[in-house]
């Protein structure tokens, strides 16, 4: 049941030829215009644009589009048809059902658009850059940096991957907790160990320790107690010994953490609470001034309408709080950085936190939800295989260097048991260890709906089937390893491409070439709600779609004796392309690639 309306719109001009086309954003245009032109009364129509089994995509608008204008949808619909302006994108259009609108793209365009793939890489879709700062990992100084901060920095980093590659300018802010009240027992813990600490560096092997034996002391003596209280007011009032002693322990804890950033390959900028002193009593006079602060019990708390619970933003004792810190940091980051687009990466815990400042920095004026976009990124606790919050045997919370570690050896065995090390150089094989271990540990995080609690299982994540970073990473190399055995290099694949569009021809390599022009879609659509697991399904999708076309489709013939007697120039131009989306969706995913594994 598919008549009428039928029309072709065959490429006219070649405005998609150096880019690659988010092909759903595109065609929402081209058919909100073609309403505009048919029904020019109707204001803001809603154009669903979505892949169809029928034809590649299907355009929705006329049911609801014919309600408004009390018509038959079928008629609304060839309107819509015919008011399509002509353009390279469409092949043809038809009508089915109640008023569906399915479209074929163009061949030429596929063919053209895989091309430019192959010519010139993965290119992002157009969007208005935008100055981010995202705020991500977060530790806290001197107490450990636990499973809870490794998701906030494998999202973070992420989704600061995502922005770049699309053209904003980011900021990347480590919001570490470098300023609270624990460093009170921490000074006084420093003097009574190392009383030469403001002339030679403590040699504290764990802080951790240091800062469970400082908390002992802390709870158990009160005179200790007392001096822990009498060196944070120092140490806010700037007294140089209490600074230096701050310093000491600060470097220590950035230390450990640089080394988990160094080894997953995370960029990010340091801008502790710290930073925000002096913009916390300048801010704190601010708010009072113009009287939106209100005594409580000897606090000064802040309301807002949505905030739910209020602010405390001046201490009973004087002290600022962590909402404190979160307003003069707002402000910050609008004022001073001219962030446009904020987003923090933290657990859901937090999210009371984050509606009742944001409401009252609405209220205080720093900030305009429709000025500046704001996105508080949440995510789930990690569990362990029993269900419960991950932590040790011994029932510690689980350390992250060690939890690496234990990646990089599982990592291993896997590769063993696999006997990969008989065909890998030994260079070879550790590059393959650590892309491995560390692709696995980020791929099942960001693979799974981030809103949701999620399960840590080493055995599942580098697991050599399904959808995880242990198959992807070897589908790729497979990949990579059939124009090697044809003895093709990348520059030859791109000079033919460079001659003549690529040639498709069987079902599976249209398939294959459809799904990898899928890619821009994904990237708008992950931009819009920050879910990154879409790209996920999107990487695991492109892989078993080639999967169906290299059974089906040989790219190489040999003969009996193995030599090869021919190969398909164009079938590796598309193994070409699917590499090079596969690689971009990891660059992004902000896993290593490796050539061979
Ligand atoms: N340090 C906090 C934590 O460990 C996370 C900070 C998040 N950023 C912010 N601006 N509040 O939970």
């Amino acid at each position: 049941a598919s008549m009428g309306g039928e029309r072709s719109t065959k490429p006219q001009d070649d405005i998609f030829s150096d880019h690659m086309c988010n092909i759903l954003g595109q065609l929402e245009d081209i058919f909100r215009k073609a309403v505009l032109v048919a029904y020019p009364d109707v204001s803001d129509p809603v154009i669903q644009i979505q892949l169809s089994k029928h034809a590649d995509y299907q355009c929705n608008a006329a049911m609801a589009l014919a309600k408004i204008l009390k018509k038959n949808p079928r008629e609304v619909g060839e309107m819509i048809v015919k008011n399509v302006a002509p353009g390279p994108m469409i092949e043809k259009m038809d009508m089915s059902g109640p008023g569906f609108i399915n479209i074929v793209l163009s061949q030429e365009f596929i063919r053209q658009q895989i091309t430019n793939v192959i010519m010139n890489g993965v290119t992002p879709p157009p969007v208005t850059p935008k100055r981010v700062v995202i705020d991500f990992s977060s530790p806290n100084i001197a107490k450990e940096m636990h499973v809870g901060h490794l998701r906030s920095t494998i999202i973070g980093e992420s989704l600061s991957r995502l922005l770049e590659f699309l053209g904003h300018d980011l900021l990347r802010l480590n919001h570490l907790g470098d300023w609270g009240t624990q460093f009170g027992m921490l000074i006084a813990h420093l003097q009574d160990n190392f009383p030469d600490f403001a002339t030679k560096s403590p040699p504290i092997a764990d802080l951790q320790a240091f800062y469970r034996e400082s908390k002992k002391r802390f709870d158990e003596d009160g005179d200790f107690k007392k001096r822990a209280y009498e060196a944070v007011v120092k140490l806010q009032a700037h007294d140089p010994v209490h600074i230096k002693g701050w310093e000491e322990i600060c470097t220590i804890s950035k230390t450990e953490f640089q080394k988990v950033y160094e080894r997953l390959g995370v960029r990010i900028i340091d801008r502790g609470e710290s930073f925000y002193q002096s913009r916390m009593e300048a801010l704190v006079k601010e708010l009072d001034d113009a009287g939106f602060l209100e005594e409580d019990d000897g606090r000064k708390v802040m309301f807002a309408d949505g905030a739910g619970i209020p602010l405390t933003i001046v201490k009973s004792d004087g002290g600022f709080t962590y909402d404190t810190s979160d307003m003069a940091c707002i402000k910050n980051r609008i004022e001073e950085e001219k962030g446009d687009w904020l987003i923090y990466v933290t657990d859901a815990g937090q999210a009371q936190h984050f509606k009742s400042f944001l409401a009252c920095a609405v209220r205080a004026g720093i900030y305009n939800p429709s000025v500046t976009r704001v996105d508080h990124v949440t995510f789930g606790v990690v569990l362990g295989e029993d269900k419960k919050k991950f932590k040790t045997r011994s029932g510690d919370t689980v350390r992250l260097v060690q939890l690496l570690d234990e990646g990089l050896q599982r990592s291993e065995e896997k590769l063993k048991e696999k006997e990969r090390h008989k065909e890998l150089t030994p260079e070879e094989f550790v590059k393959a260890r650590d892309a491995v271990a560390y692709g696995c540990i980020k791929y099942a995080d960001l693979c799974h709906d981030r809103s949701r609690d999620y399960i840590f299982s080493f055995d599942r994540m580098l697991d050599f089937r399904g959808n995880t970073a242990a198959y992807l990473l070897y589908a790729l190399t497979r990949i990579r390893s059939i124009a090697r055995t044809a003895g093709v290099n990348r520059e030859e694949i791109v000079a033919e491409a460079k001659k003549k569009p690529i040639e498709l021809d069987h079902e599976k390599e249209w398939k294959l070439a459809r799904t990898i022009l899928k890619l821009p879609d994904v990237l708008v659509r992950i931009t819009d709600d920050l879910y990154l697991h879409p790209l996920c399904e999107y990487l695991y999708e492109v892989s078993t779609v080639f999967t169906e076309f290299y059974d089906n489709c040989y790219c190489i013939e040999k003969d009996e004796t193995g030599k090869i007697v021919k190969i398909n120039h164009c079938r590796l131009m598309l193994c070409e392309a699917t590499a090079q989306v596969m690689e971009k969706c990891f660059a992004i995913l902000g896993i290593e690639t490796v050539d061979k594994m």
